[in-house]
């Protein structure tokens, strides 16, 4: 038997397939040039090349509509590798530029495929509403107060991505301040190119209780041990960190030694057609690369039922489906 899978680190509009977005572009007549490679993937060299690419295909994602078909094409995408439940980072910068209004809109056409999707494929998905590193601390405080004003069943997070090079983590306090009040979990990107330190920042100035990546903290082992024994749950994305050049190697790569020391890791793609992967494929490397076996991914996929944004009952179910069969 296959062992379900859970994912906790997914950019909605960066798992959209190129095929999705250059169909889009013909539609809506955009020029797109520079996004793509000639065997039609998604052009980029490097990490800042990254984020340019994927904010120039954002450019077609233009209302509601658009992020209702694009939700359908990404659970259809996550379904077909066996993901049972995933959180997706939504930000209210593609959806609307922080306009609470225009936000509601978007969210519910983005909950319209989800609920269509939990009853063709059986796939849960619940929004982490996101804002972005390098737009600036004062353009995170209405990314959270769309979140607060719409946490529920499925809106249950906040969090950050972007650049980690600007700034840092405690400039958000505020708007994390903001979201934990009212009620929503929360997740930071440290530790992806930040280094340990910024891993020490996101758990001291934000207060997370996960850490996107959060790869970095192997290079401190005082905070290995501070993750472990305060059980902060790491989204880990081996498969985006070789592809961006964080790791030489799936070989160099820490997941397994984290592990090992007692953290709780996870695994997510991230953004993964930009990367090339899937989820499936992402166990598969782990097997060749570190001996995993069902075991190793029963115990992740367990880790990342217990720190899922979801409400108990949700979390209960998920984890009677990952015990082995009698
Ligand atoms: N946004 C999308 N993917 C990201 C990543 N890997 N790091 C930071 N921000 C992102
Ligand atoms: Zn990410």
């Amino acid at each position: 038997m296959t062992i379900p899978k859970l994912e906790l680190h997914l950019h909605l509009e960066g798992a959209a397939p190129p095929a999705f977005i250059r169909g889009l572009a013909q539609e809506k007549d955009v020029n797109l040039s520079g996004v793509f490679n000639e065997d039609g993937s998604y052009r980029f060299d490097n990490f800042t090349q990254f984020l340019r690419t994927y904010e120039a295909a954002t450019t077609v994602l233009t209302g509601p509509e658009e992020f209702k078909r694009l939700t359908t094409a990404v659970l259809e995408q996550s379904a077909a590798q066996g993901v049972i439940y995933t959180e997706a980072f939504i930000s209210p910068n593609f959806c609307g530029g922080g306009d609470l209004g225009a936000w509601k809109e978007y969210l519910a056409a983005i909950k319209e495929a989800a609920d269509a999707a939990a009853k063709s494929d059986g796939i849960i998905l619940r929004g982490i509403v996101t804002c972005i590193r390098h737009e600036g601390p004062d353009a995170a405080k209405p990314d959270a107060l769309c979140a607060a004003e719409t946490v529920g069943d499925f809106v249950t997070g906040f969090g950050m991505g972007g650049d980690e090079s600007t700034g840092v983590q405690g400039d958000f306090a505020y708007a994390f301040d903001m979201a934990r009040e009212a009620g929503l979990r929360l997740t930071t990107h440290a530790g992806e190119w930040g280094g340990a330190a910024s891993v020490w920042q996101a758990v001291r100035d934000l207060r997370v209780e996960r850490i996107g990546h959060g790869v970095q903290s192997i290079d401190d082992p005082a905070l290995v041990d501070h993750l472990a024994e305060h059980e902060i749950t790491l989204e880990v994305c081996p498969g985006s960190n070789v592809a961006l050049g964080v790791y030489p190697s799936w070989r160099d790569h820490p997941i397994e030694r984290l592990r090992a020391a007692g953290v709780k890791v996870t695994v997510s793609t991230d953004d993964p057609p930009f990367f090339h992967t899937t989820l499936t494929r992402e166990y598969d490397r782990l097997a060749d690369t570190f001996g995993w076996e069902d075991d190793h991914i029963r115990e992740v996929n367990q880790n990342a039922a217990r720190a899922a944004f979801c409400d108990d009952a949700t979390r209960e179910r998920l984890l009677k489906r990952l015990e082995p069969a009698a």
